[in-house]
Formats: structure tokens, C-alpha cells, sequence
């Protein structure tokens, strides 16, 4: 049988943003990535994904596309990008882009023109607003000079399109096919879940993400993701699209994974997850038998950081933990996707001041979110200020970086055993190796309370999210473990991988 590529993949989410800037202006772009790619692939990863880095007037960084087609001089220049696709390729890595279809920046030449009544039919008008509120907070409704409104549900400046017109349908496989003809390997679409709305947009009760609200997952969307699979399959070299797709259920979920529309959508219910052996059970068994390309994924550049989110009153407890989840979830079948920052076991920024915040989430929430800056303050590449090699020479980062960011960067991490960064260099290597001979199923074994085994062939994985050391599960030899074993017992907030002889599995 072919396995596509996709299907095991380990994917690097890149913030372009807060990656790594060659140009000196303290924001990240498409040379930095190029330059830090010997990195990615000694890392151990498959892939990138590089969110947006088109023309925008950066109203939500980047994810307020005003031409599809081209590089923000932010970020570089066309021509960088190709330069990046063929070293990626070079060096092993393929590439995926973020593709925006919801909505487009209020800068994009087609709400321009609307503005001047040309074309409103792209997008989403109205004499009267509803009652939808933005997914940032406020009204999802901005008044126009002439008295209509229009739908935005995110920022101002991202004006919702209006999917029921074809010639938005056209205009993004013809975008699709701008990026296939560069060398991209797929996409990532932003909220895949969104595009069309209920035909008449009545008011809502609830506006959370649940498939049976107008505002989301309305049925026609299938359709659109039926058209991009046979783009993408009319394609050489097995191009695929990864949804952001926010459902209230694995089902719903499922609905967008099939063998004529996405290859894959996000696996937020991981994401999602509290620290519980029962819920961790729940979330791999429900997906495993749901979804039929599993993914999985701990952080991204709109969540806390997950090692933040394990933390508790106990100091260290969130790493543990992160690292502990991190080896779980490298062992279920499936594709994982990390985030930038997380092998170096970066927490969250939570003390960014509110002069340096650039989310509108926060301006939208008057304050009262902190909003998602936290999570994208730039990489720490080596000790010294004032970026941590971020940019180079003395410029500052477009978001100030913690003094603990210094200990946390790569130069320091580097050829330290211990360290998270090898850590994932360790897991990642061992998980490459061990695909080629393990099965795509998980079995579970008999553990202690609070404790997870689980078997894939030789493989066993064990987690310990209880409060005492348990004794490891009957094993030849010991792969990795997230953290110090002692005596053959698994310690609390610690995760191993152990093999047995495969006639055993
Ligand atoms: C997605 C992106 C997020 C963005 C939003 C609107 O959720 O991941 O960063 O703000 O879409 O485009």
C-alpha cells in the first residue's frame, strides 16, 4: 500500500512573524526561515507550514490578506519564496501555505472597489446588521460611508466574503493554482469551517463553534473542499490540505476528512484536553476511531502554550508535562503538528505590557483578553540581547522577549543532553526509525490509576498523570523517556517509550 507522505508527517508550524528576521527591521520574514532551515531538518520534521506572509496591512498579522499572490515586503519578496521552496525541498522538507478564504483584508482591490459600490456581492452587505458578534468581540457589523453594513467575522479589516457568489469560488482555485505551480506541497486553511453562512444570516443564540449555528459549517462548504481536492489531485507529488476546522464534535470533524475533501483537519480535542489519563484516553480512542487521518496537536500560534497550560502551583510541573504529552502524542498514529518555540519548551509571555501588544483581540476585548502576543514573541536563537539572535546587530524584536528567554535559547540548549531541544531531536529521530516498523493501530494495556500504557507492535508508550511512581510495563530496552526515571519506576508528569520484542506485540 502508499502511504502518502502526509499521513506520519511531523509538521513545523512557522509564525513568519517571530521566526527569525535577516532583514534587520525586527520582524521575522521569508529569508530568516530560509536561512534557519538546516535547523528544521536537523530538528527531525517532514514539514513546514509558514503562515501568512502575503500583502497585508496586518489588522490580524497577516491573516488580512490583500492579494493573494505576492510577498509582503515585510517578509521579502517572490523571489525569496522560491528560494525557500527549492532549499526546503533540498534539503528533504516540503511546504505547506496558510490559505485565508473567509475573509480578505479591507486593503484587497475587490472590497476596495465595493466600497465604491462595485462588486459588494463578493462580500457580505447588508441594509441592517444581525446580532453576530466577532470571534475578537464587538459587533461582527462595520458601517460603510453609504449607511450598509458589512459582515466581518474577525476584525474590521477582514471583511467576510461571500462564498454564495462563484466568482470567489473561481477566484481561490485560481489562487490554489498560483502556489501548486511555485512548488507548494498544500495548505493549511484558515478557518475551513467558516465561508458560506445560512442564506438569510438570522440572528443566533449561541455563536459558539457548533455545526448546527448559521454562522459556521454551513453544508455547502464541503462542496468548495471537493473542488481543491481534485485541484490538488490533478497535481504530481500528492499535494494535500490540512483544515483549522473548530467543531463541537470528532464527528462534525470527521465530515471534512474524507478520501474527496481534506487530507487532514487539526485535532483541537487534543489541544483541548485537560492533564487526565481518562480524557487523554478519551480524545485517542474517539479520534482514532472517527477520523480516518488522525492528527495531533498541542500548541499553535492562537493558543496559550501548552507548557503554560500544564503548569501548576508546583514549579516545573508545566514542562514535565509538556514534554511528558509531547512523547504521548509522537507516538499515536497519525501526523503531529508542533509549533516553533515549543522544542525549546518556551512558556507564554504573560507579562507582555499593553503598549507592546498587537493582537486585536485584545484591543477588541478593550483589554480585557490578553489576546494571542504571548505565544508569538520571536525565538531566542542564542543567549545575547537585545533579540536573542533573532535579528541581527542591536535591533530590538517587534515583540520584547523575556529575560528567560536567554536560558531557553537554541545556543544554549544545543548539545545539552537534558534539554528540551534535544529531547525532541531525540524523539523525533527514534520516531522516524520506529514508523517503518509499527502498526497504525493502538492497543491498550492495563495500567495503574492516573496511568496510560498503550502499544503500537514493539512499541509501548506510557504516561504517568498521577501522583505517584509506578513500575514501568514488562520491556527489553528503553527508547526515551521525557524526563529522569528512577529505579524502573515512571515518576508523575513523566512519559517513556519502551520496546518489547516485536514477536511479543
Ligand atoms: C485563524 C487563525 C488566526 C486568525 C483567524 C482569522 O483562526 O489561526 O490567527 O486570527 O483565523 O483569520
Amino acid at each position: 500500500m502508499n502511504i502518502p507522505w502526509w499521513r506520519d508527517a511531523v509538521v513545523y508550524e512557522i509564525y513568519v512573524r517571530s521566526f527569525a528576521d535577516a532583514s534587520g527591521d525586527g520582524v521575522g520574514d521569508l529569508p530568516g526561515v530560509r536561512e534557519r532551515l538546516p535547523y528544521l531538518r536537523d530538528l527531525g520534521v517532514d514539514a513546514i507550514w509558514l503562515t501568512p506572509f502575503y500583502p497585508s496591512p496586518m489588522a490580524d498579522g497577516g491573516y488580512d490578506v490583500a492579494d493573494y499572490r505576492g510577498v509582503d515586503p515585510l517578509f521579502g519578496t517572490l523571489a525569496d519564496f522560491e528560494a525557500l521552496v527549492t532549499d526546503a525541498h533540498g534539503l528533504g522538507l516540503r511546504v505547506l501555505v496558510d490559505i485565508v478564504p473567509n475573509h480578505s483584508s479591507s486593503e484587497h482591490a475587490w472590497f476596495q472597489a465595493a466600497l465604491r459600490g462595485d462588486g459588494r456581492d463578493r462580500y457580505v452587505f447588508r441594509d441592517r446588521p444581525n446580532n453576530w458578534q466577532s470571534t475578537f468581540g464587538g459587533p461582527a457589523w462595520t458601517q460603510v460611508e453609504d449607511g450598509q453594513y458589512y459582515l466581518h467575522l474577525f476584525a474590521p479589516g477582514q471583511p467576510d466574503f461571500n462564498w454564495r457568489n462563484p466568482e470567489v469560488h473561481a477566484e481561490f482555485l485560481d489562487v490554489l493554482r498560483f502556489w501548486l505551480d511555485r512548488g507548494v506541497d498544500g495548505f493549511r486553511i484558515d478557518v475551513a469551517m467558516g465561508l458560506y453562512k445560512a442564506e438569510g444570516l438570522p440572528d443566533v443564540g449561541d455563536q459558539s463553534f457548533t455545526t448546527s449555528s448559521p454562522v459556521w459549517g454551513q453544508p455547502e462548504v464541503h462542496g468548495v473542499y471537493r473542488d481543491w481536492r481534485r485541484l490538488l489531485d490533478a497535481y504530481p507529488g500528492e499535494r494535500m490540505a490540512v483544515g483549522e476546522v473548530w467543531t463541537d464534535s470528532l464527528e462534525d470533524l470527521a465530515r471534512y476528512v474524507r478520501p474527496d475533501e481534506l487530507h487532514q483537519s487539526f485535532n483541537f480535542a487534543w489541544l483541548e484536553a485537560p492533564w487526565s489519563p481518562t480524557a487523554f484516553r478519551k480524545v485517542i480512542d474517539d479520534t482514532l476511531s472517527t477520523v480516518p487521518f488522525a492528527t495531533w496537536v498541542l500548541s499553535n500560534h492562537d493558543v496559550v502554550r501548552h507548557r503554560t497550560r500544564y503548569e501548576t502551583a508546583d514549579p516545573g510541573t508545566g514542562l514535565a508535562r509538556a514534554r511528558a504529552a509531547l512523547l504521548t502524542m509522537l507516538a499515536l498514529p497519525g501526523s503531529a503538528y508542533l509549533y516553533q518555540g515549543e522544542e525549546l519548551g518556551l512558556p507564554e509571555v504573560t507579562d507582555l505590557p499593553a503598549e507592546a501588544r498587537q493582537d486585536p483581540v485584545f484591543f477588541q476585548s478593550e483589554g480585557k483578553l490578553p489576546g494571542r502576543d504571548g505565544c508569538r514573541v520571536p525565538i531566542p536563537w542564542t543567549v545575547d540581547p537585545p533579540s536573542h539572535g533573532f535579528s541581527p546587530g542591536g535591533v530590538e524584536p517587534w515583540l520584547p522577549q523575556p529575560a528567560t528567554f536567554a536560558e531557553l535559547s537554541v545556543d544554549k540548549q544545543e548539545g545539552d543532553s537534558d534539554s528540551t531541544l534535544e529531547f525532541y531531536r531525540r524523539a523525533l529521530a527514534i520516531r522516524r526509525d520506529l514508523l517503518r516498523r509499527i502498526p497504525y493501530t493502538v492497543e491498550w494495556l492495563d495500567s495503574p490509576e492516573g496511568v496510560l500504557f498503550f502499544t503500537r507492535g514493539p512499541l509501548i508508550c506510557a504516561i504517568n498523570c498521577g501522583t505517584h511512581a509506578v513500575p514501568l510495563p514488562g520491556h527489553d530496552s528503553v527508547l526515551l523517556a521525557s524526563g529522569p526515571l528512577r529505579r524502573g519506576m515512571l515518576p508523575p508528569d513523566t512519559a517513556v517509550w519502551l520496546e518489547r520484542g516485536s514477536q511479543t506485540g
